[in-house]
């Protein structure tokens, strides 16, 4: 009986170190971002339009930070749609990079899946 305490912490210790040695990376990061912030409007798969926002996968950091800091476009970028129901998440500035590592990946594994 005095090996159960033992054990669980051995447990604890081996879930710690799993969490440790794998921290979420830009592309978990920008995931959660997306999901919490973008998919009333853009649909969850990226790749794909949304009930109200275009497809969005593959999107420049430069197209990213227009577009949820500052409700614009990148000079010369031709916008998908000319509507203006958008609106800026501000507080979002230090995650536009993961914003950007995720649209990236999202749009690499389609043409992965081509
Ligand atoms: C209220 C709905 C809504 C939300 C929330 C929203 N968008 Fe949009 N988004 C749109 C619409 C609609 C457009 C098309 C242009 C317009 O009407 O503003 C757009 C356009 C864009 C574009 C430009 C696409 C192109 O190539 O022309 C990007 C990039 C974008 N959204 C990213 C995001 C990201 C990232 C988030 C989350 C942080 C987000 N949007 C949240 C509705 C939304």
């Amino acid at each position: 009986m005095r090996l159960i305490p033992i054990l669980l912490g051995a447990a604890a210790l081996t879930l710690c170190a799993s969490c440790k040695t794998k921290p979420p990376d830009a592309v978990e990061r920008g995931r959660m971002v997306y999901m919490t912030n973008c998919i009333v409007c853009h649909n969850a798969n990226p790749n794909l339009p949304g009930p109200q926002g275009p497809a969005v996968a593959g999107s420049s950091r430069a197209l990213l930070e227009a577009r949820v800091l500052h409700l614009s476009y990148p000079p010369g970028y031709k916008p998908q749609r000319t509507t203006h129901a958008m609106r800026a998440f501000p507080r979002l500035k230090n995650q536009i990079g993961d914003l950007a590592a995720f649209l990236a990946a999202a749009r690499q594994q389609r043409d992965k899946n081509k």
